[in-house]
C-alpha cells in the first residue's frame, strides 16, 4: 500500500513537473554563476556540467541555475543574493570575482569555485589546506618561470618583455607579481601596462609593443574576452605575445604553458558531489593541477616569424 501511495506520489510529481504546473520541483538546486563568457570559462562550465551529467546528477536529479553576470560586478552580486533568496543547495562560481561575489551574499550555503587563481589573495581561503568558511574549490595557479623558459627557447631574442593586465583582477595581479621576481632570473627586463576595461586594450596593446620584444598578459578574464583584439596587435607589430591558458593562445596569442581547463572543470565537479554527498567544506582542501602543456599557434607562429612547434607542445591553428 505504501509502495503503491509512493508510486502515485512519484507519478504525480513528476507529472507536475513535466506540466509545470507543480506544487514544488524536489531536485537538488545548483546556483552557478560564471563572470563573463570567453573561451575558457565557457570551456570550464561545460566540462563541470557534462561531468555532473556523466556522474549520475544529470537534469532528472539536479537543477542547475546558471547566470552569467557579462563581466559586470553588480550583475554577479545580484545573482549571488538571488541563489540565496532560492536557498540553493550549493553555489558553483566560475572565475575569481565570482567567487567573491559568492563568498560575500552567503556564510553558510556551500560554495565551490572553480579556475580561482590565487584563492588566498582573493581573500576566500586563508589556508589553501584547511578551508575554515564556507568555502573551496579548485585553483588555475599557472607557472609563470616555464613561461619565460619557453619564452627564452622559442624567442631568444627577447629581452624587454610587456606585461599587459587588467588593474583590478586579482588573479592577474598575483601572476604579476611573481613575473616581476621571475623576470630577472630568466635576463628579462619588463615594462608594466594596466588597462581598466577591454575598451582601451587595443591602444595599450599597441603603445606597449612599440616599447617591447614581447607581450606577457596572463590569465586575465578582460583581456581574454576580447583576446582576439591583442591577438591582432601581437600579429601586426611581429612580436609574440605569451599568455596565461591555452584558450588564449586558440584565440590567437603565440604560446603558453598552462593547464588544461576541461580537465579542471571535471575536478570541480568532482568536489561539487562531494558536497552534495554532504562532505563537510573543511575536509575539501583547495585542489590544483600540476600538469602542464605547452600550446602554440601556428597560424600566429607563421605570421610573426617564430618557430611554429617545439617538442611535447599542442600545435593549435
Ligand atoms: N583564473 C581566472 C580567475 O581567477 C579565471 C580563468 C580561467 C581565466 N581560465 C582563464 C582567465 C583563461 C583568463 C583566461 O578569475
Amino acid at each position: 500500500m505504501k509502495k503503491l501511495f509512493g508510486l502515485v506520489l512519484g507519478t504525480m510529481m513528476s507529472l507536475s513537473v513535466f506540466t509545470g504546473c507543480g506544487t514544488q520541483d524536489d531536485r537538488i538546486t545548483v546556483g552557478l554563476v560564471q563572470l563573463v563568457e570567453h573561451t575558457s570559462l565557457d570551456m570550464i562550465r561545460e566540462s563541470l556540467v557534462a561531468e555532473l551529467e556523466a556522474r549520475g546528477y544529470d537534469d532528472s536529479k539536479v537543477k542547475i541555475d546558471y547566470q552569467n553576470a557579462q563581466g559586470d560586478q553588480s550583475n554577479l552580486n545580484s545573482i549571488c543574493k538571488k541563489f540565496v533568496g532560492d536557498q540553493v543547495d550549493t553555489i558553483v562560481a566560475i572565475a575569481t570575482p565570482s567567487a567573491q561575489a559568492a563568498v560575500a551574499a552567503t556564510t553558510d550555503i556551500p560554495i565551490i569555485f572553480s579556475a580561482v587563481t590565487d584563492p588566498v589573495a582573493a581573500n576566500l581561503v586563508s589556508d589553501l589546506n584547511k578551508p575554515s568558511g564556507n568555502i573551496t574549490g579548485t585553483s588555475d595557479a599557472i607557472p609563470v618561470d616555464q613561461v619565460f623558459e619557453l619564452c627564452n627557447e622559442l624567442t631568444p631574442e627577447v629581452k624587454k618583455i610587456g606585461f599587459l593586465y587588467t588593474a583590478s583582477e586579482v588573479n592577474s595581479q598575483s601572476v604579476i607579481e611573481q613575473a616581476k621576481k621571475f623576470a630577472p632570473e630568466y635576463g628579462f627586463t619588463f615594462e608594466e601596462m594596466t588597462i581598466t576595461n577591454t575598451s582601451e586594450l587595443q591602444q595599450a596593446a599597441y603603445s606597449l609593443a612599440g616599447k617591447v620584444d614581447a607581450i606577457y598578459t596572463p590569465i586575465d578574464n578582460n583581456i581574454a574576452s576580447a583576446m582576439t583584439l591583442l591577438s591582432e596587435v601581437g600579429k601586426e607589430s611581429k612580436i609574440p605575445v605569451y599568455v596565461g591558458a591555452d584558450s588564449m593562445v586558440m584565440d590567437g596569442a603565440y604560446a603558453t604553458v598552462g593547464i588544461n581547463y576541461e580537465e579542471l572543470g571535471k575536478q570541480t565537479a568532482d568536489m561539487v558531489i562531494q558536497v552534495l554527498e554532504g562532505t563537510p567544506i573543511s575536509e575539501m582542501p583547495v585542489e590544483t593541477l600540476n600538469n602542464f602543456e605547452k600550446v602554440i599557434n601556428k597560424t600566429t607562429a607563421n605570421k610573426i616569424g617564430a618557430p611554429d612547434h617545439v617538442e611535447g607542445a599542442i600545435i593549435v591553428e
